[in-house]
């Protein structure tokens, strides 16, 4: 899908995420680090991700928090509001029950590099999306992950990565290299 929206760095996700809600057996549960006015309402979006059954998003500002939940009246999101740093409040979780986790959290480039690396260390099962993935920061904090595929269809780069063997993507291609 051409989202008009992929000239605004702010949404070039969504070309990428619009296409991974069929991935595997369906996404059903998403945890997201960081709310928006974008990526939350498009796991939402049935007509993108049919089968998800919940969405826990973590967000560090209580009041854009607020924004989020009003624009997103949708009983299978759980918006969680937790200060940061975030790898706090994911320890408490099995991340390993989320089919999808989406990594655009924090107004800080140093928080959100702590966040790549922890799921780095600890995640086994998920495919993991990365926003602004054209820093190379936030690359070399990703180095855990042998397998990604990245998108440069817009200047702000978004990466799938996991780890395993390879999956199917859009039911069309099979990879386990990295493809740029
Ligand atoms: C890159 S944004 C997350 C965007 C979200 N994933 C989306 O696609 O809509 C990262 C953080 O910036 C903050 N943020 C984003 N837009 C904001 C705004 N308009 N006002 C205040 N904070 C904002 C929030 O704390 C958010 O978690």
């Amino acid at each position: 899908m051409d989202f008009p929206l992929i000239h605004d760095a702010y949404a070039s996700h969504l070309c990428l995420l619009s296409e991974l809600g069929g991935i595997r057996d369906g996404v059903k549960r998403v945890l997201e680090l960081g709310s928006g006015i974008y990526s939350t309402p498009l796991f939402l979006n049935k007509e993108f991700y049919p089968y998800v059954i919940e969405v826990v998003s973590i967000e560090h500002n209580p009041d854009w928090a607020d924004i989020v939940r009003a624009k997103c009246p949708d009983d299978r999101l759980k918006l969680i509001v937790v200060p940061e740093p975030t790898e706090t409040y994911l320890e408490t979780l099995d991340l390993d029950s989320f089919d999808l986790i989406f990594v655009d959290n924090s107004d800080s480039f140093e928080r959100r590099i702590k966040t790549i690396e922890y799921l780095g260390r600890v995640c086994t099962d998920s495919l993991v999306v990365f926003h602004d993935f054209q820093f190379e920061p936030y690359q070399e904090s990703a180095m855990d992950f042998p397998n990604k595929i990245i998108d440069k269809r817009s200047p702000t780069h978004t990466a799938i990565a996991w780890k395993g063997g390879p999956i199917n993507f859009r039911g069309e291609l099979c990879l386990n290299k990295v493809i740029e």
